[in-house]
This record gives structure tokens, sequence and C-alpha cells, in this order.
């Protein structure tokens, strides 16, 4: 069967009469195709063509597809025509090793092109593809929240701030959709979209990115509890799709490794209250009093206690933002619950949210905020309230998490650190 397989050079080899390449093509481009031109089989423009091409050129390749279980994928192109599109003059700037993060961050636009990358956006893009396919099935609608904001959600000190025409009023970035998808819960029931949100976090460690892709679900009649089982579902359904995926399932084994522990991931997940982990975290000589709030080290801690995913619930009220209801059964505390899970730690925030309305008064002007620029918010306390619970699942986490990654820079093509300088 004749192949025409359109793409880049990934690395040349010359034995004498025969060339391979391996090519990164268009349509497979996470398995290299191994290219084999041999020189008595083609023309001398094919063979000139195949000895000139250097790494990262384009090409078209045009021969028989065969397999060859020793090859990349199993299968090979016995190459008749090699034409080329373009046949870089200069080295390629990332040559054939591997570089340091600092190196591939600079070179951002060109480094998207690693193998171990083009995986990752695939096992990120199938990722997306099960939570939306999800969200479907259960019939949740999805929404489009907006990115400019004059109401801050998660506290001021995480705040982008963006000037507004010639405006004084102060705007800034989204830091959640949140408040949002509470006035769309009450029109559509079951609402939820993706988005980014921004996080203007000093904090430069290694789960933390000052614009990350944050999926977001609301709904109306629905409790604390109904909000975990939501949670626990949606993330595990996600995790057995792509383990049970043809293409994810191969690359997660290879980007990740061992991969039981997500195997043997199955709802319920265990639900720990903050003053249970206390206990756990005093036990471990942590230095710590209830009340404040945790870190990575805590986090990290609890989930080798635990060992597994789980949810951290009923954290103190005063940690936690000003939209979470309070546990009638002692206010002290709230419904709120984290998900929290190895190696990442927390990669879902959620809760039942507060509807009375002076006492969302009461906590906005706690947490520093005016009132009166969260009119609209109240008024969802005013007309046709119900109870109501959400959360949101920071995208870029769940796939450090799936895919046991170092650091969070590397779950997106183009991240956005607090350090302006690898701005691309
Ligand atoms: O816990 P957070 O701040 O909760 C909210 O924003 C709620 N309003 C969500 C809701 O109930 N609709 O953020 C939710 C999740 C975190 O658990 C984390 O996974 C992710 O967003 N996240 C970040 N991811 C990367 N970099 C950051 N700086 C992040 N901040 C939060
Ligand atoms: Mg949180």
């Amino acid at each position: 069967m004749t192949y025409v397989a359109k793409g880049w050079l990934i690395k040349k080899r010359e034995h004498g009469k025969i060339i391979f390449l391996d090519m990164r093509t268009i349509d497979q481009p996470w398995i290299p195709l191994q290219v084999v031109i041999k020189k008595q089989e083609v023309d001398e423009i094919t063979w000139e063509n195949a000895k000139k091409l250097r790494q990262e050129a384009s090409f078209i390749a045009e021969g028989e597809l065969i397999q060859n279980p020793r090859a990349p994928g199993g299968r090979e192109l016995r190459g008749k025509q090699i034409i080329i599109v373009h046949n870089p003059e200069e080295p390629w700037p990332l040559g054939k090793k591997s570089h340091p993060p600092e190196v591939l961050m600079k070179y951002r636009h060109l480094s998207v092109r690693g193998q171990k990358f083009i995986k990752i956006w695939i096992v990120r893009e199938k990722l997306i593809h099960y939570l939306r396919e999800w969200f479907e099935k259960n019939h949740w609608h999805e929404v489009s929240p907006p990115i400019f904001v004059m109401t801050a959600c998660e506290g001021g000190a995480t705040l982008f701030r963006v000037k507004w025409f010639e405006e004084k009023i102060p705007v800034y970035l989204t830091q959640s959709a949140q408040l949002y998808l509470e006035a769309l819960c009450f029109a559509l029931g079951r609402v939820w979209c993706l988005a980014p949100s921004f996080r203007a976090e000093k904090s430069r460690t290694r789960r933390h990115l000052a614009e990350y892709w944050h999926l977001e679900a609301e709904a109306a009649f629905f409790n604390f509890e109904d909000n975990l089982r939501v949670q626990e579902e949606l993330v595990i359904y996600a995790i057995k799709k792509l383990l049970n995926d043809d293409v994810t399932g191969e690359l997660i084994k290879e980007i990740r490794g061992n991969v039981d522990d997500l195997d043997e991931i199955k709802a319920p997940l265990p639900r720990v209250t903050y003053t249970e982990a206390m206990e756990i975290l005093q036990r471990k000589n942590f230095k710590i009093k209830w009340g404040d709030d945790l870190g990575a080290d805590e986090e990290k801690a609890l989930s080798e206690e635990i060992g597994t995913a789980f949810f951290l619930t009923h954290f103190p009220t005063e940690i936690k933002s000003f939209y979470v209801k309070l546990d009638p059964n002692d206010p002290r505390v709230c419904l709120a619950a984290d998900l929290i899970v190895p190696h990442v730690g927390e990669i879902i925030g959620g809760s039942e949210r507060e509807t009375d309305v002076n006492e969302l008064i009461k906590r906005i002007k706690a947490q520093g905020f005016d009132p009166t620029n969260y009119e609209w918010y109240l008024d969802l306390r005013r007309f046709g309230s119900v109870p109501h619970s959400g959360f949101g699942l920071g995208i870029d986490r769940f796939l450090m998490y799936i895919l046991k990654l170092e650091h969070i820079r590397d779950t997106l093509p183009f991240p956005r650190l607090a350090r302006v300088k690898y701005f691309i």
C-alpha cells in the first residue's frame, strides 16, 4: 500500500547504502515513523535529499508501509520518494541531547516539538476529552464565563489587576468562574466550564502557575455529599478512560512507569476531616495547630499516611473563602473539601455554598472586600435561592498527578510562571 507521510526529521542514521529517517508525522506525532531509504531502490534525487535532511527539516516521504515489529509502532515506511519542504540552514538549537529546564523554557517554541512533550500534550488533550465526556453523559451544561471580573473569589492576595481603558474602577483577571457558575446553575441546574484562572502567586513552587486551566462545576439542589460524589466519579472516570485508551494507556505507562495506584483507585475515596488531619500531623511532629492552613509538606505527609487520593473535609471557616457554608453541626468549620492526591497534593477545592445573605455580607467584609461590589452575587440569595455546591479542579495539577511529572510547567506548552524571564 502506498503511503504518504508528512512531517519532520527527528533523527537520521546512515549505514552505507541505507538511511534510516525517524520522522514525526502529522498523523501520529507521538510515534516516530521509521522511513528506510535504500540507495538501489530510489532515484538519485531522493537519495541525495535523504542525505541532506537536517534535524527538524520538514519533508514528505512516499513509499510502502510495511509491518516491522522492531520499528517504533510496529511499522516502517520503505521510502520511494523524499520531497524536502524546508531544510533548515542552521543546526537545531536544541541539538540531540536532553537539556536542563531553563534551556527548554527559553526555546519553548521549539521544545514543544520534543517527543516527551508531544506525549504529554496528547494525554492532556485526552484528559480534557474524557472529562467533557463525563459531563455530557451526565447531562451537565457547559457554559462560558468571563475572564475580566470585578469581584474577587479567592482573596485579595492573588489578584491580578488589569487597566480597564481609562476607567479608575478595579478590574481583575478571574481567579475562578465560581460566582458566575452560581448564577448560571440557577438558570440551567447543573453547569460546568473549562477556562483559564489567574493567580498572582508569589510562591514559586513545583505546583503553582500564574495562569492555569480550571475546570469548575456548580449544581443547584446539591449538598456537600452530592458534591464529593460527583468529584470522585468524574476524576476516577477520567483516570480509567485514559488507562483503557489504546493511545494514552501506553503513553501514561511510558511517562509515569508504574500505574498500579491509578489502576486501583476506586470510589468512595476516604474522607478525613481537618481535625483528624491535625491529629495525624501532630503525631508526625509537625509544628501546627488547629486553625492553621495546610501547605505542600502537610499534604504530602497526609497522602503518605492515607496512601491514596482522599478528601480533606470540614476546614476551619477562617481559612476558606467567604462563600463556604458553615457546618450546621459545628459552625467553627465549614462544608468545604479539598481532594488531595499523592505526589501533588490538592487538585480540587470545593464546597457547599452559603445561602444566608447576612452571613455572606459579614464574611465578604471580613475578607476586606466591599459588599456593594457583590450586590449581584447577593441577589442570587434573594431570588429563588436553593442549596447548591460546586468545585474547581486544576487540570494542570491533575495531569501532573496522572503522569507523575516533577514540575507543573511541563503540563502546559507555554506555562505562565512568576518568573517573567521565561515568557514566550
Ligand atoms: O482551591 P481553589 O482556589 O478554589 C477555587 O478557586 C474555587 N472557587 C473553585 C470552585 O469551587 N469553583 O482552586 C481550585 C483548584 C485547586 O485545587 C488547584 O487544583 C487549582 O485550582 N489551582 C492552581 N493550579 C495551578 N496553579 C495555581 N496557582 C493554582 N491555584 C489553584
Ligand atoms: Mg484551594
